[in-house]
């Protein structure tokens, strides 16, 4: 392996700049060439990209979004561009490529190694933590602890106005996000995507902290499908007494520094990542399971859905009752 690319695709997310750096990093000191596409597979099937070097990558680790930009590319959902795109790649020296995104943008990197047998490896680039075969991705520790800055300013205001927050964290239709921002900042209510809600538990809940003169309360809610939903709750909740108002946090969540956290887990998948291609192993995502790096085959993230663990759904129920 002579030249590799690398391209940042879908929903930018904190570390994904130390994951660029340690593939740069990993393969400059292996002695392969890198390339950094600008803005994912657009500017894969444009042919943007540019020869890197360590300096390149200087002074980004501790950078949220991502230096190569990115971008969520229909063009590349065309098997014909995909076909041509690997023979411009080809024709341009480079041998393998590295995607950095999350699984629509792994999706995609599987077909282009299926179709055209165009060497690629995945990271799990990502705050909503929702592929398959890794427990971690690169963006979701910094996106919950943001959360988590808000949540506890929002505890400080609902306490002195005795008032509730109906709160919405990202996450797709996981609820990844939702889960552990709930269970560390004491929601006491978390609703997932898929469950429906039921108002009657909510209100018997608030009655409940009510009556041990509790007078604060946020409920945490995962985005899903519906986008009224979190301003619908509200409402219902000011109609029957309850004092409420909405905060949907946003795309706050998906910028920042990243933590400590997302970059050694960036900086050591970006690398491992590197030395599997070197070996050889390819049409992959480098994850994380029990503390320990995994390959995880394409094909599995995309015929597969993580889903937020019974347990810790379990957990969130009982401590905020
Ligand atoms: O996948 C990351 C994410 O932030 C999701 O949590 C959210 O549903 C989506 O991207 C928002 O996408 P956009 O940036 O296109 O608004």
């Amino acid at each position: 392996l002579k030249r590799l690319a690398v391209l940042t695709s879908g929903g930018d997310a904190p570390g994904m700049n130390a994951a660029i750096r340690a593939v740069a990093r990993t393969a400059l000191a292996r002695g392969v060439e890198v390339y950094g596409v600008s803005k994912g597979y657009s500017g894969l099937v444009n042919g943007d990209w540019q020869c890197m070097d360590r300096t390149s990558v200087a002074n980004i680790l501790q950078t949220g979004g991502t230096i190569l930009k990115t971008d969520r590319s229909d063009a590349f959902r065309d098997p014909q561009v995909r076909a041509d795109t690997a023979e411009r790649l080809r024709a341009a020296g480079i041998e393998a490529l590295v995607v950095i995104g999350g699984d629509g943008s792994l999706t995609g990197a599987h077909r282009l190694e299926e179709e055209t047998g165009f060497p690629v490896i995945g990271l799990p680039g990502t705050i909503d933590n929702d592929i398959f075969g890794t427990e971690d991705t690169i963006g979701f520790d910094t996106a919950v602890n943001t959360a988590l800055e808000s949540i506890d300013k929002l505890r400080d205001t609902a306490t002195s106005h005795e008032r509730v927050f109906v709160v919405e964290v990202m996450g797709r239709s996981s609820g990844f996000i939702a889960t552990s921002v709930g269970i560390a900042g004491g929601a006491e209510n978390i609703i997932m995507p898929g469950h429906p809600i039921d108002f009657q538990l909510i209100c018997e809940r608030l009655n409940d902290s009510l009556r041990r003169r509790k007078f604060s309360s946020l409920i945490v809610i995962a985005e899903g499908e519906d986008p009224q939903l979190t301003s619908q709750l509200t409402h219902d909740l000011g109609v029957a007494g309850y004092p409420a108002r909405a905060c949907i946090l946003g795309h706050v969540q998906r910028g920042g520094s990243p933590t400590g956290h997302d970059r050694v887990l960036a900086s050591y998948l970006g690398s491992v990542a590197v030395d599997y291609l070197l070996a050889g192993t390819s049409n992959v995502m480098v994850g994380v399971r029990k503390a320990e790096v995994v390959t995880v085959p394409l094909q599995d993230i995309v015929s597969n859905k993580k889903v937020v663990p019974d347990e810790l759904i379990d957990l969130a129920q009982i401590l905020a009752t």
